[in-house]
């Protein structure tokens, strides 16, 4: 009898030590290394941006890096955010060489497929109205999408907008572009004739360059793509679990609207710029 109960002591003694090499789940591991690694492309205002006026971690503003550290705060431990290209960043979610990455995801199926995807977050007019922006003068060209047939259109690499482009514009000539500020320039230049973006983004963009446009013929969006979800790594639903769990008490406190607002001011502001990350060697 002694025997019997000092076995089941000595086993609970080891499950219990195993539990403190082992970490219990991926919520545990991050909870220990006391930081929550964050990788975002900051080309993408007001969603993710650069306050130029400021440095570091600072510089990194926008209503998803409000959420990020939203997130950061519920789950106690200090948020590090790793800025990279748009690709690179799902790229990193995949390798598990960061946490998760908050940078304006639409819900697609290959993404449902390849990641564990959070609920729906807010992310005001960017996902329920996708467009192309043009150069003005070329406003009256383009007003249907057979006017695009054999035409250049820009679309940020691994993005929705490369998607619809590929599904709706299927006789346009798809450029895949690595930086939003990138297609911009190409846009301004002549290289391409239109550039696929979310609205959000869109407005912020036109507001900068008044050389450019918003095209009266816009792409047809599911409803399926309109909000933005969290990217994590497959198998990761401990993480899954903490990140909606915070995702409905942001929602139910209301601080999607604020979040945004606070992110349009940032972006109007003097130091406001999209920055492009080349990609990691
Ligand atoms: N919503 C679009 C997508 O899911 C574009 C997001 C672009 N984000 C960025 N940070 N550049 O592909």
């Amino acid at each position: 009898m002694m025997k019997k109960i000092l076995c089941i002591a000595l086993a609970l003694v080891m499950v219990a030590s195993l539990g403190v090499v082992a970490f219990a789940d991926e919520v545990d591991a991050i909870k220990e290394a006391g930081v929550l690694t964050v990788a975002l492309s900051p080309d993408f205002s007001p969603m993710e941006f650069v306050d130029s006026t400021k440095e570091g971690q600072d510089q990194y503003v926008g209503f998803d890096v409000t959420l990020a550290k939203y997130i950061a705060e519920k789950l106690g431990v200090a948020l590090e955010i790793q800025a990279m290209s748009f690709d690179a960043c799902q790229t990193a979610v995949a390798m598990d060489a960061v946490d998760m990455s908050i940078s304006g995801y639409s819900w697609t199926e290959a993404r449902a497929e390849n990641f564990e995807l959070s609920d729906y977050y807010y992310a005001g007019d960017n996902e329920t109205e996708q467009v192309l922006l043009v150069r003005a003068a070329d406003a009256d060209k383009y007003k249907s999408a057979e006017d695009f047939s054999g035409k250049d259109v820009g679309a940020q690499n691994a993005s929705l907008q490369q998607m619809l482009v590929e599904s709706q514009l299927p006789d346009a000539n798809l450029k895949i572009i690595g930086e939003i500020g990138v297609g911009v320039m190409e846009l301004q230049s002549g290289n391409i004739e239109a550039l696929a973006v979310a609205m959000g983004n869109g407005k912020q963009i036109i507001a900068n360059n008044t050389d450019l446009v918003i095209c009266d013929w816009q792409f047809e969006v599911a409803a399926e793509y309109e909000a933005n979800v969290i990217m994590m790594h497959k198998g990761d639903t401990a993480l899954l679990a903490a990140v909606n769990e915070a995702l409905a008490e942001a929602y139910e406190n209301g601080y999607y609207g604020p979040w945004y607002e606070e992110a349009l001011e940032i972006a109007a502001s003097e130091g406001a710029i999209e920055v492009s990350v080349e990609d990691a060697a």
